[in-house]
């Protein structure tokens, strides 16, 4: 669902630029430019996630110790946590006004009497500060700093064996499919297979691309393994067919289109959308 959340903040995006915001829109705002230095390539460690983990540790570790009643731990943790949010409010000045350091020493106060009861109530000031940041700038610190771009990946052409940009390629590819559908459509069979020749030796190649941000092989059961294989012989066989059935031959162009373009589109293209318009301003 996570991903569904992240969708529908692009589309709420697109359309704030034209409509006023309202209190439940969502803005995906390119990150500022001073966060930078606390991620790689800038920052050799991802120091804003790491400073991240101190707040959350120490936050969670004055619980797990007032639980305990390891009281002498409550006050390091919570020490710890006032230090930690002080220094983390310094980090990225365009983000200063998400902190609110009274709320942070009233936690730490109320931590340090061990009444747990005061301890949570505190705690529900401090906690709205760190949601309030993490609603609206984690969608677009992840598109920002941990989706790679997919536009910077080039593919050779297996056709015209010319090297492109991977949107190039996506057009491409695109009308590739195209010649096959509608040459059908017109009952061209002989053009339609033809053509499927050419798309389905495009449309193998976007393999070589996986390995450009994944590790493993695995991945590549998805989008271009068995299925889009098997959608590919039984189009062939349909087209080589005396009298091709026209049920089958579009039941496997609408498995193509779904399990090999869409599906890989809902997984990788959201974050492309985002980087996109970041880089048209
Ligand atoms: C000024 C903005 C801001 C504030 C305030 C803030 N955070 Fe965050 N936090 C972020 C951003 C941005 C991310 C996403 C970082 C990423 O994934 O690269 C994040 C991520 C996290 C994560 C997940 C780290 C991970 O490994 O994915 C935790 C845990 C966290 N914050 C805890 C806290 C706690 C606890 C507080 C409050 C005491 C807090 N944050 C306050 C901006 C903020
Ligand atoms: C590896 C996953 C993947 C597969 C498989 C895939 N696409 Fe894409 N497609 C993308 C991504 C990512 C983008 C956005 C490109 C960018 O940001 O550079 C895109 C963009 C596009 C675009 C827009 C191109 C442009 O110029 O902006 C079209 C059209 C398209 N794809 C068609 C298809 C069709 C048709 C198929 C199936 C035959 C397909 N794609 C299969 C990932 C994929
Ligand atoms: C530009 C980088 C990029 C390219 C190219 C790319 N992916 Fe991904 N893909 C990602 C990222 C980032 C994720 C999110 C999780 C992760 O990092 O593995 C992801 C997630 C996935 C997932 C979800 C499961 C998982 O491992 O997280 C699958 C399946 C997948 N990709 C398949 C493919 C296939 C198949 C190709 C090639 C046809 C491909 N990807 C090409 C970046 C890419």
């Amino acid at each position: 669902m996570k991903f569904f959340r992240i969708l529908s903040c692009f589309i709420i995006f697109t359309f704030a630029v034209v409509l006023p915001t309202h209190a439940k829109d969502m803005v995906v705002k390119e990150p500022p430019k001073s966060l930078s230095q606390f991620y790689p390539p800038e920052s050799k460690e991802p120091k804003w996630i790491q400073q991240m983990h101190k707040l959350s540790t120490h936050f969670g570790g004055v619980f797990i110790n007032l639980k305990e009643k390891d009281f002498a731990n409550v006050d390091k943790h919570a020490d710890q946590l006032l230090e930690e949010y002080k220094k983390t409010s310094k980090m990225v000045p365009e983000w200063k006004d998400y902190f609110d350091i009274k709320a942070a020493e009233a936690f730490t106060q109320a931590a340090k009497t061990h009444d747990i009861a005061k301890a949570g109530k505190a705690s529900g000031g401090l906690g709205k500060t760190c949601g309030k940041c993490h609603a609206e700038q984690e969608v677009s610190v992840w598109a920002q700093f941990h989706w790679p771009r997919f536009h910077k990946i080039k593919v050779t052409d297996p056709i015209t064996e010319k090297e492109m940009g991977f949107d190039d390629y996506m057009s491409t590819i695109s009308s590739s499919f195209k010649g096959v559908t509608v040459n059908f459509g017109e009952g061209q069979y002989g053009r339609s297979a033809k053509a499927l020749k050419i798309f389905k030796s495009r449309f193998m190649e976007m393999k070589s691309t996986c390995s450009k941000c994944h590790t493993t092989d695995d991945v590549k059961l998805f989008y271009v393994g068995k299925i889009a294989e098997s959608a590919f012989d039984n189009l062939a066989k349909e087209l080589n067919a005396e009298k091709p059935n026209p049920g089958q031959f579009w039941k496997n162009v609408g498995l193509l289109g779904k399990t090999g373009c869409k599906h890989c589109h809902l997984t990788h293209r959201t974050a492309s959308f985002i980087q996109e318009t970041w880089e048209k301003e």
